[in-house]
């Protein structure tokens, strides 16, 4: 027993020089601080913006959100928290992100971050026209009118202090290659051109005077349960050509960003593995905790996603045993653990 506490303590008094894990919890170097985190993509990281456009994507309807404080739903595809707010909850920031649109934003939220990510969309145009999503250069743009009413409000050295010590996560591309990808011919030409729109991306966000940006690889669409059920054949196997469009898509993408980052050696650049850890996951389940990585945990689980998964939809009686929980996103308790998996390495890269 003492042995065991003196062992967390050493472990801790380690955990905290290094910047690391700590008894389950992240403490993040003393010197170290984030002021905001400032999210940008796709349903990964949409906390709620599409309840306010026209679109089909959106799920502010129950079950959706049946694990949020107040178990309603919020435009959140999950039944809970989101990868948005596992990492501004890992980052020390605050436990729930909130989306940009949201009209019951108060002024002091801005000072700690928001999402102005939008389902759907991709880096590619086509991807968010087609889907009726928020497009990431539109993103941009509401990040544009973030930064003026945050100087607005508490003056310009404020604010581009914040802006500086603020982490932006982008997540997106997967629309792009699942959908809009079916228009092209050449996988390798695709991924460049939208990878030349990732790195745009960054330029725009650093001349803006962000120092510190994650840009999350692809996951592995082909075990999506949706993808497992469309081309997964009766045993609902992973899709290896998806998979592996991922893998070459991640591979360029790490060194095209690689690149960039030498030209802007203010910068910290941080290409998040959103693959290897859940193929890990969906490879040894039991490891993580789960029982179930093929199916969603709404209706059937094989095909329910967005307004398939409905108040008609039964959802699964344990939902923190399913990694997925609709057949297209991870559920609270999948981003949970793919939080905890990569969070070392976004840390590792960015201080
Ligand atoms: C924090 O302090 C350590 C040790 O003094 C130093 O090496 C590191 O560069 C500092 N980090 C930041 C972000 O200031
Ligand atoms: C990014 O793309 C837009 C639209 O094509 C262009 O106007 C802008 O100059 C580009 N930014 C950078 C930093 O290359």
């Amino acid at each position: 027993m003492l042995l065991s506490i003196v062992k967390v303590i050493l472990f801790c008094v380690y955990a905290f020089v290094r910047l690391s894990k700590c008894d389950g919890r992240i403490i993040l170097r003393k010197n170290v601080s984030v002021s905001a985190v400032l999210v940008f993509g796709d349903s990964f990281v949409d906390q709620g913006n599409n309840n306010y456009i026209n679109t089909l994507a959106k799920a502010n309807y129950p079950p959706y959100g049946k694990d949020s404080p107040d178990g309603k739903p919020t435009g959140r595809f999950s039944n809970g928290k989101t990868l948005s707010d596992f990492l501004a909850e890992a980052l020390g920031v605050k436990d729930y992100l909130p989306a940009s649109l949201d009209p019951l934003l108060e002024d002091k939220d801005l000072q700690t971050g928001v999402s102005f990510g939008s389902a759907g969309t991709g880096f590619d145009q086509r991807t968010s026209t087609s889907l009726s999503a928020i497009p990431i250069s539109a993103q941009l743009d509401m990040f544009k009118e973030y930064i003026m009413k945050l100087k607005k409000n508490i003056g310009e050295e404020p604010a581009n202090n914040i802006i500086t010590n603020s982490i932006v996560v982008v997540v997106a591309g997967n629309n792009d290659l699942i959908l809009t990808r079916r228009l092209q011919h050449d996988v390798v030409a695709y991924s460049n051109m939208l990878i030349k729109l990732v790195l745009n991306f960054t330029e725009e966000i650093y001349t803006l005077g962000v120092r510190r940006i994650v840009v999350f690889s692809l996951p592995p669409m082909g075990c999506y349960p949706f993808v497992r059920t469309l081309v997964g054949g009766p045993e609902r196997r992973c899709v290896d050509k998806e998979n592996d469009i991922a893998q070459l898509y991640n591979n360029i993408l790490k060194q095209q960003l690689q690149f960039w980052a030498t030209s802007f050696p203010q910068s910290r650049v941080a290409y998040i593995d959103y693959y290897n850890p859940l193929i890990s996951i969906i490879e040894n389940p039991q490891k993580y905790g789960f029982d179930v990585v093929d199916k969603g945990c709404c209706g059937t689980g094989e095909v329910e996603v967005a307004f398939l998964c409905n108040k008609l939809t039964p959802t699964c009686p344990d939902r923190s045993k399913y990694f997925f929980w609709d057949g297209f996103h991870p559920s609270e308790e999948g981003y949970k653990i793919i939080v905890d998996n990569i969070l070392q390495d976004l840390l590792n890269n960015l201080f």
